[in-house]
């Protein structure tokens, strides 16, 4: 019999999450059946979606949801051999007994001197979003210009990195110096901490005097209102993230950017990366080669132990995290 921590969602959030939101349970598992195997959880992932998935996807007591990289320790499944690594969506638990239909294997052809962490960042999920926002929303081209809103973290980081192999100008905003550094070091042609400039305004228009042919958006709330206005006429905006917004009790409203969007002829578009899942397997062979080349740059922000998972969680957002958060068990 193996024992499972699991993390639970033990009453929906109320504003910012709380530790008491949370409960670590143990939970005995049965043996895997014909065609079941018993994973172990790896490495987790904490993601921003959790805060506005968790009113929608869960109820109170749920595990909570979420993606690991799991070791295979036992199979009655010969899709997935004992000592195999697979990606699985089996929400904040130490182990888990699954019949394998929504595992995906890890690369065969994982290099042995990459962490398979990056699964779950740069070479995973926020890699892919990165790219089809910026190749099926934005469709960038060489010479425009592009701004990145929480431009240090999992999919902002990759986002300046792919623009810049696609030989544009990227400006970033990040909320530490430390991550403007970081942003630097990235090859970001532009880089600012938007909590200590004295006027965003003035400094999107010192960092891109024409203005902007593209902008990933990421946070949503202000940040957004003033940026729409420094967009170029005919200026593509991809709503992948409103991440200021996700704790509000409250929903924010206005300024209301029709006029600017009427006048500048601008297009705005949500997506969800899932859209793509077809292209998922040539994508992250596209995004491993570039790290292997050395064009991009993984960084990851790991927390040791997986009592701390909802302390990784509460995290991201309040900015802790530089490049990818994952909880290492
Ligand atoms: N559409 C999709 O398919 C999809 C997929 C993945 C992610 N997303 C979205 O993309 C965005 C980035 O996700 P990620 O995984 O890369 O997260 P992340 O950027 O690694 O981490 C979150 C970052 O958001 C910033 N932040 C936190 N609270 C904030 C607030 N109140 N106002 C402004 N910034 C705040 C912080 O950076 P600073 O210190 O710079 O403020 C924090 O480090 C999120 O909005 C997420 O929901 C969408």
């Amino acid at each position: 019999m193996v024992q499972a921590k699991t993390w639970i969602l033990t009453k929906h959030f109320d504003g910012f999450p709380k530790d008491s939101d949370f409960q670590l349970k143990t939970e005995e598992l049965p043996a895997p059946k014909d065609g079941e195997v018993l994973l172990e959880a790896v490495f987790l992932s904490v993601d921003p979606y959790m805060r506005p998935f968790s009113r929608f996807r869960m109820k109170e007591g749920d595990v909570m949801i979420g993606s690991q990289v799991a070791k295979v320790v036992e199979s009655n499944n010969p899709a997935f051999p004992v000592g195999s690594h697979v990606l699985g969506r089996c929400g904040w638990r130490s182990h888990t007994v699954c019949d394998g239909k929504d595992l995906i294997p890890i690369m065969a052809d994982w290099p042995k001197d990459v962490s398979m962490s990056l699964a779950l960042g740069g070479i995973g999920m926020p890699g892919q979003t990165a790219l089809y926002g910026i190749e099926e929303v934005l469709g960038l081209q060489e010479g425009e210009t592009l701004l990145v809103n929480s431009a240090a973290g999992a999919v902002g980081s990759i986002v300046g990195q792919i623009a810049k192999i696609k030989g544009c100008k990227v400006v970033g905003s990040a909320g530490s110096d430390a991550k403007v550094a970081f942003l630097k070091e990235l090859g970001f042609d532009e880089a600012f901490n938007y909590k200590t400039v004295g006027s965003l305004e003035e400094a999107l228009r010192k960092a891109s005097p024409d203005g902007y042919d593209c902008f990933f958006e990421n946070v949503g709330g202000p940040f957004s209102s003033v940026a729409i206005q420094q967009m170029k006429n005919f200026g593509r905006i991809a709503v992948c993230g409103a991440i200021s917004t996700y704790n509000d009790a409250t929903p924010q409203t206005g300024p209301y950017p029709h006029l600017t969007m009427i006048v500048k002829q601008l297009k705005m578009e949500g997506f969800m990366q899932s859209r793509w899942e077809h292209k998922n397997p040539e994508t992250l062979k596209r995004l491993m080669g570039w790290l292997k080349e050395g064009k991009l740059q993984c960084r990851e922000h790991i927390t040791r132990g997986f009592e701390q998972m909802p302390a990784a969680f509460m995290g991201i957002l309040r900015g802790e995290n530089v490049g990818k958060a994952v909880v290492a068990v």
